[in-house]
């Protein structure tokens, strides 16, 4: 059977095509809750102290928090709200907007690619492409009727956070500030809502299996009361404790091509519990389709080694994340000069 949303379906116990072969459980007793990624005050005096710490935290877990970080408080209060009431929906409401087509720039679906995947994930999730506004705002839910106005907004302020902190990761790698924009071009922006609802067995399933983003970079605003996300550290999942006000970042894996492995687009997963929905908010901002991604010279003459990985644009690179499942090999691993 096709799966369709789960969001506001009562089910007694988990169905068998949510149900992973034992040895690939999340095994949620071995995960470490005592380190946590690095949480960075980007409202810091000190620029270069910012830099510095962002740098070890993309080199050392390519994750890490940011507080102070210049995105209103009332514009994410707001699209939580505005999240929750729209999962609250009546399913036939949601079905209406339902597609497993992951080329539809809007979407509500489920899992992850629910065609090419065998056991399927416990989550629903509303995808929009949010940039341009004026060409893709339209395109998205008018109920409830305040969703295009808060997304809208939200969208824009994440937009200045995410150029922040391309300024910066750029700047960490001794590169112009400008240096890393510039290779990405005219940056596409997506969002995937995620909602996921609690579940009747936690241990047997993902919210989100281990993944690590297509894009460039992440921004995830995560549900305070609930946690769920967990990054692999050192051969080990540490899960990452909802930080008040922060937003999780992650490098997506064009950061780890443009900065030649320097930097790491990480593994990481999403769990679900019995007890609690909970909603994330992911932020993506993409290369342009036509973006050549290829490390800047200066990066590879300067630490003696040569390009890991062959050029290639990021629609290429899109294409190929999505002919695949997610729990495979690195996508990146396709892309590497073989000597
Ligand atoms: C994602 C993701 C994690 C979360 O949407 O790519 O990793 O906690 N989400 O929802
Ligand atoms: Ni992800």
């Amino acid at each position: 059977m096709e799966a369709k949303v789960i969001s506001g379906v009562h089910f007694p116990s988990l169905p068998s095509s949510y149900i992973r072969p034992q040895s690939e459980r999340p095994n949620l007793s071995q995960v470490s809750e005592g380190d946590n990624v690095p949480v960075i005050d980007l409202g810091c005096e000190d620029r270069s102290l910012i830099i510095k710490q962002i740098g070890d935290a993309c080199r050392d877990y390519g994750f890490f928090q940011v507080i102070n970080h210049g995105v209103s408080k009332e514009a994410v209060d707001k699209i939580l709200k505005v999240a929750h009431e729209f999962f609250s929906l009546p399913v036939e409401e949601k079905m209406k907007l339902y597609s497993d087509d992951p080329s539809k720039t809007m979407r509500l679906s489920t899992s992850f690619n629910v065609k090419k995947e065998t056991v399927h994930n416990w989550r629903d999730y509303l995808r929009l492409h949010c940039y341009p506004l004026d060409k893709y705002a339209p395109e998205w839910p008018s109920i409830p009727s305040s969703f295009r106005d808060i997304v809208s907004n939200y969208c824009m302020e994440v937009r200045q956070l995410g150029f922040r902190l391309e300024e910066a990761i750029s700047e960490s790698l001794n590169l112009d500030k400008d240096s890393l924009k510039d290779v990405l071009g005219e940056q596409g922006q997506h969002m995937a809502i995620n909602y996921y609802p609690a579940c009747p067995e936690p241990e047997l399933t993902y919210g989100l299996p281990a993944h690590t983003d297509p894009n460039a970079l992440t921004i995830l605003l995560q549900d305070l009361q609930v946690s769920g996300l967990q990054v692999l550290k050192d051969g080990k999942w540490l899960a990452i404790k909802p930080h008040p006000d922060a937003f999780v970042i992650n490098l997506g894996d064009q950061l780890q091509a443009l900065s030649n492995g320097k930097y790491k687009s990480v593994w990481h997963r999403a769990v679900v519990n019995a007890n609690k929905a909970r909603l994330s908010v992911a932020s993506f901002l993409c290369p342009c389709d036509s973006a050549n991604i290829s490390a800047p010279k200066e990066l590879i003459t300067t630490s003696c080694e040569s390009a890991i990985y062959k050029d290639f644009t990021y629609a290429e690179y899109y294409k190929k994340f999505w002919s695949r499942n997610l729990d495979q090999d690195h996508c990146l691993e396709h892309f590497k000069i073989t000597t």
